[in-house]
């Protein structure tokens, strides 16, 4: 099975490392499965805006109240199935080239959208996009609903479904026209496949099946909660529709085949100009199923019946190769049984039931649900070519599906904290190796050594067109924060090799980014730039103070990595030989982070800091810079606690909270929770505006849609300082009166 091959190559440092690994599994003290089972997610109706899910971290099923897609279009949505539509008549990418910006006395050319490449430029931001794979749902043939007319939720009667955490499956069930109808809904945990039982009288009689449609890919930013959209255009199999696109069907007694073949001409203007996207879905189902499709007058369904028997067992494999050896049902089914236990009993865990407090309760209950969800929508893997990608929300798609690379950090920082680097490893560090060529170019193209890293990233490792995309610089640092967590639970050799090549590129564009002020005698991050909070003029943003200590931080790692190296895996502080000069050169000269009136400002020179509220609004990085980096370890420039005491006390009172969301209030919290402030830590967990529905689901808000994953993986990385604390604050920090217990926890930086 290929993508088994895919799983395994990936994980490769793990399987080598877990011998090393300080986390070694200690028998649990707390009944995990109790806990978890408590906060399984029960519906009696679809909710509007977040499916049920089951996945893998590479593909991803949203269900609604029938435990599949039959009455809201919810997504099937992987890593790796993208499309392009058809390039504009006259321009390729290679046409594309962006904006030069004045930049310390020279021109620097960035990817920006240009106003005479508008259609390239608009093509670059649109394309490629994520694809909804397919869509499921129960096809009631001849039943119909109360009143004579097509079946609707409405006539579901005592419908209600549970989301079984422990296993990783959904267990959906109602009476339609008297009779009893149940659905089982499965992924299978390292491959994508979907498993699906049906039980029904209705089966029996020919009138209940499951159809299998083919939404067709738009150009939505963003395409939530439903991904794509249904024209309705004849088609039949074998034969190109009018949408360009061709279905390949080959159906035996017990299996089928149907490969899906899109065109990139959207097919309202004409013939197809190329073949686009080609993936498959290898099927198979239990006997007395039938398939049928694609049906006259649809753009592609296909419905499977199973007349005379009251059971239809149905498995679904997605791929771009179509070499899929097909599993059973039952095989699918048993290896979710068996790794979502297995996850649950790994790893870290908390348990503050033993509180009665309500916000125990509820952080209880959002720590547990956003487990569950992390691993389904952002454990991805990262194979180092092809089409697979990242992806770190799989229910729907924001910004055409691509992943922003100032994310990974809050996407992915938790599994390490929570100990299950195995999911970690999944995409890190291949993530980086497979974008350093793409990110070293981009650096050079500008005139710096190294790699810069993009931004809103497809799989090709481009960086979408954008002015804030081409100016915002806090995703360069990543990679050391990722290593040093890595290096401090596997502390050898094959940790040190594995990052160096990516933190020596990442550091040598941090070193040659940062421009010697000769005035001044510091170097200046800046301008043009956009800080964190993508706000104030690009032109006129110099040494903003997040970005300041995260450069610190940075090349602190970069210069304690090289020691390492040159010490064989202890510290060798005199390895100075083979650190690069500028490293320590601009790690000891980079400008101070900007203080005015005893708070820091969000950048240097920034006017009305406190009083404009245009300037204390969106992400607080300022909480950042001791909330989610530790002191610097240089000796240079200590940290003045007052004055981030005095910022944290500033953001609480004047920065426009309500209009904050996502990972902010989590940033927060660590904040307050360095400053010894618990108490304020768990205000802003559970402020009003940082909110998660019954299924654990973060909204968005105003600005982005929900669910906003961000959040989920921000939350748990600020339970894990709740529960696990930071170096020289080791240990739990909840409440003495919560009771917590707290297990398998690594200390934070
Ligand atoms: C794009 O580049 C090609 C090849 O250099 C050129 O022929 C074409 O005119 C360019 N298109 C535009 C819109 O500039
Ligand atoms: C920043 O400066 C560049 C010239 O270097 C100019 O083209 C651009 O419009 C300016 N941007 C803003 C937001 O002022
Ligand atoms: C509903 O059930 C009744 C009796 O069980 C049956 O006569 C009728 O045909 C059913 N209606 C539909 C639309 O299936
Ligand atoms: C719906 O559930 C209620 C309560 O359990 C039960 O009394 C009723 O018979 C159920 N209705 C149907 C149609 O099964
Ligand atoms: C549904 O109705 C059509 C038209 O009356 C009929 O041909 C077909 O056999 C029916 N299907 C079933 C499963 O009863
Ligand atoms: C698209 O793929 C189909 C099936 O492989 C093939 O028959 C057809 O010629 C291809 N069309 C183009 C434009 O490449
Ligand atoms: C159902 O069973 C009957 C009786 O054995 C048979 O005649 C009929 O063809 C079967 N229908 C299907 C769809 O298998
Ligand atoms: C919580 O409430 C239960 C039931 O009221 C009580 O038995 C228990 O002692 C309480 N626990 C704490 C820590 O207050
Ligand atoms: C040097 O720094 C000062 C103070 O920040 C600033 O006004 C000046 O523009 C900088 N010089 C250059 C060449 O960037
Ligand atoms: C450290 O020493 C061991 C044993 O001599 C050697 O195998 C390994 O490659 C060395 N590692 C580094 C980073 O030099
Ligand atoms: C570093 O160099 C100094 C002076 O040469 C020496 O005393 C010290 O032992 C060295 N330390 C290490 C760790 O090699
Ligand atoms: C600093 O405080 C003084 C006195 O309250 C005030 O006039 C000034 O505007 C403040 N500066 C800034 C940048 O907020």
């Amino acid at each position: 099975m290929h993508l088994t091959s895919v799983v395994v190559a990936a994980s490769l440092f793990l399987i080598v490392d877990t011998t090393s690994a300080s986390s070694a599994a200690k028998p649990s003290t707390i009944n995990r499965q109790k806990i978890v089972q408590s906060f399984n997610v029960r519906r009696t109706a679809s909710s509007k805006t977040t499916p049920l899910q089951v996945g893998n971290g590479n593909l991803a099923f949203g269900a609604d109240i029938t435990g599949l897609q039959t009455f809201l279009p919810y997504n099937i949505l992987s890593t790796w199935g993208w499309h392009n539509f058809s390039l504009p008549e006259t321009a390729t990418p290679n046409n594309f080239t962006g904006l030069d910006w004045d930049t310390h006395g020279r021109l620097v050319n960035y990817d920006q959208p240009n106003p005479a490449e508008q259609a390239i430029s608009d093509w670059l931001i649109q394309n490629p996009q994520r694809i909804n794979l397919a869509r499921m749902g129960l096809d009631f043939g001849n039943l119909t609903g109360a009143s004579g007319k097509a079946v609707t939720k409405a006539d579901l009667v005592n419908a209600t479904q549970t989301l079984d955490l422990w296993t990783g499956s959904i267990l959906s069930s109602f009476v339609l026209n008297g009779t009893a109808v149940e659905i089982e809904t499965w992924a299978h945990p390292e491959e994508d496949m979907i498993g699906i039982a049906i039980r029904s009288d209705h089966l029996a009689s020919g009138n209940l099946g499951l159809f299998i449609d083919f939404p067709y890919p738009d150009t939505s930013k963003f395409d939530a909660p439903f991904v794509g959209v249904y024209p309705n255009a004849s088609s039949s199999a074998n034969v190109s529709n009018a949408y360009g696109e061709t279905f390949q069907t080959v159906f035996d007694p017990w299996y089928g085949t149907i490969q899906r073949i899109l065109a990139s001409k959207d097919g309202t203007t004409g013939a197809s100009n190329a073949n686009d996207t080609s993936y498959y879905l290898q099927l198979q189902w239990n006997n007395y199923g039938h398939m049928a499709g694609p049906t006259p007058g649809t753009k592609g369904r296909y419905v499977l019946t199973a007349a005379n028997s009251t059971e239809l067992l149905f498995v679904s494999a997605f791929s771009s190769s179509g070499d899929f050896v097909p599993m059973s049902f039952g095989g699918l089914s048993d290896a979710s049984s068996d790794w979502w236990p297995d996850y649950w009993k790994s790893g870290a865990f908390v348990d503050i039931t033993a509180s009665n407090d309500t916000q125990a309760k509820e952080l209880q209950r959002r720590t547990v649900l956003s487990q569950y969800l992390t691993v389904v929508n952002s454990a991805s893997t990262n194979p180092p070519q092809g089409e697979s990608s990242l992806s770190w929300c799989l229910v729907n798609n924001g910004w055409y599906g691509k992943f922003h690379l100032e994310m990974a950090f809050w996407h992915l920082v938790h599994f390490a904290r929570w100990g299950h680097f195995d999911l970690l490893a999944r995409s890190l560090p291949d993530m980086y190796t497979r974008f350093l060529p793409s990110s070293i170019d981009r650096a050079k193209k500008q005139g710096y050594q190294g790699a810069r890293w993009g931004k809103m990233t497809d799989p090709t490792g481009r960086s979408a067109p954008g002015e804030i995309n081409s100016l915002l610089i806090w995703q360069q640092p990543h990679p050391m924060y990722f290593a040093e967590l890595h290096y401090r639970a596997y502390p050898n050799a094959s940790t040190l090799h594995q990052w160096d090549d990516i933190i020596t590129a990442t550091a040598d564009f941090m070193a040659s980014f940062a421009f010697f002020n000769k005035t001044t005698g510091v170097y200046d991050l800046g301008p043009p730039m956009y800080p964190v909070s993508e706000t104030g003029n690009p032109n006129a943003t110099i040494n903003p103070a997040f970005e300041l200590a995260y450069w610190r931080f940075g090349l602190d790692v970069a210069i304690r990595w090289k020691q390492r190296l040159s010490g064989n895996g202890t510290a060798n502080a005199n390895a100075t030989a083979t650190i690069p000069k500028a490293w320590i050169d601009v790690r000891d000269k980079l400008a101070p982070l900007p203080v005015v009136n005893g708070t820091f400002t969000t950048y240097e020179g920034i006017p009305n800091m406190w009083s404009d509220p245009a300037t204390v609004t969106d992400h607080p990085a300022l909480a950042g810079i001791y909330g989610w980096l530790p002191p610097s370890t240089s000796g240079r420039q200590p940290l003045n606690l007052t004055v981030v005491q005095n910022t944290a006390n500033k953001i609480r009172t004047t920065w426009d909270l309500k209009n904050s969301y996502g990972w902010d209030f989590p940033m927060l919290a660590m904040n307050s929770l360095r400053l010894g402030d618990v108490k304020q830590a768990l205000a802003y967990l559970l402020d009003p505006s940082f909110a998660f529905d019954d299924a654990g689901y973060p909204a968005g808000g105003s600005r982005v849609p929900t669910p906003y994953m961000p959040s989920s993986g921000a939350l748990l990385q600020a339970v894990a300082m709740l529960a696990g604390g930071w170096d020289g604050s080791s240990g739990s920090h909840f409440p003495a009166e919560w009771n917590a217990v707290v297990e398998g926890f690594s200390v934070g930086l």
